[in-house]
């Protein structure tokens, strides 16, 4: 699938919706809700597979998460991200993106002011996505960024070489609103916003922040449902009716015809 209709979104001046989701499906129902893009974040390491840091993320997880959102929603544009160290040359990126793409990535997201990086892919017909601002696989800890006027021209350039390698989308994460709207403005490409105000041409989250599953919360972050603590809530009464004989009821189970039983007790007896 084409990257090239959120461009011409972009142009029409239509936002577009970009999601997180790791597994099958929750792919299905963001599918079924409308949205737009599901992208596969490294942020499947510490929302999912209980790793302390995006940076223990491997290929062979990528891979297999990828591969389950695409079983989960067949027709959607999937956005999956190369692991850290996975794309530290172009030989080494263009292998990290074949082993994404075979399972069944649309288009790789890399992190970092790396335009020799997205020229190698785009030779080899990858959709690129590009990501700079908070690089999660690069700095420590989930600070703001671009904050001074240096660091914001530092980052408008790079988004400028990044446009100009032939970047699909660029995600721009925890920035000034300010300097996500410069950027947006001067862009071919569509910007992927987060926690980089309204203006950006699309907007992500990640779906375990979004529903409250997560034990974090961020101000970029909007908690649509208290999913976590619903489930905490149903799981306690489950017990607590396995517990106290209320769970199974009868409509949970099934007889045995009553001839069937007799003739069993004569077997057993
Ligand atoms: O890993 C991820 O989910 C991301 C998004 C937060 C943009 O990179």
């Amino acid at each position: 699938m084409a990257a090239g209709r959120f461009v011409e979104m972009k142009k029409r001046g239509e936002k577009f919706v970009v999601l997180t989701a790791y597994d099958a499906p929750t792919a299905r129902l963001e599918a079924e809700a409308g949205v737009d893009i599901v992208m596969i974040g490294d942020s499947v390491g510490t929302n999912v597979l209980g790793y302390a840091s995006e940076r223990e993320v491997t290929l062979d997880d990528m891979a297999h998460h990828i591969a389950a959102v695409r079983r989960g929603a067949p027709g959607v544009y999937l956005i999956g991200d190369l692991p850290f160290a996975t794309y530290e040359s172009e030989a080494q990126a263009l292998a990290s993106a074949a082993r994404l793409a075979q399972a069944g990535a649309d288009c790789v997201k890399f992190e970092g002011a790396r335009p020799d990086i997205v020229r190698a892919l785009k030779r080899e017909g990858y959709e690129v996505c590009c990501h700079i601002g908070l690089e999660s696989q690069h700095q420590e800890g989930k600070r703001r960024q671009g904050k001074t006027a240096e660091a914001a021209a530092k980052l408008l350039a790079d988004a400028l070489a990044l446009d100009a390698a032939g970047a699909d989308f660029l995600v721009l994460e925890l920035i000034p609103r300010e300097l996500a709207a410069k950027i947006t403005e001067r862009l071919r490409a569509p910007t992927i916003g987060i926690g980089a105000g309204a203006d950006c041409d699309a907007q992500v989250l990640v779906v375990h922040d979004l529903a409250a599953l997560g034990t974090r919360d961020f101000k970029h972050n909007r908690r649509y449902v208290e999913l976590g603590a619903a489930l905490r809530a149903a799981v306690a009464s489950y017990a607590r009716d396995v517990r106290e004989g209320r769970f199974p009821a009868e409509e949970n189970g099934f007889s045995m015809e009553a001839a069937e039983l007799a003739a069993l007790e004569k077997i057993i007896a």
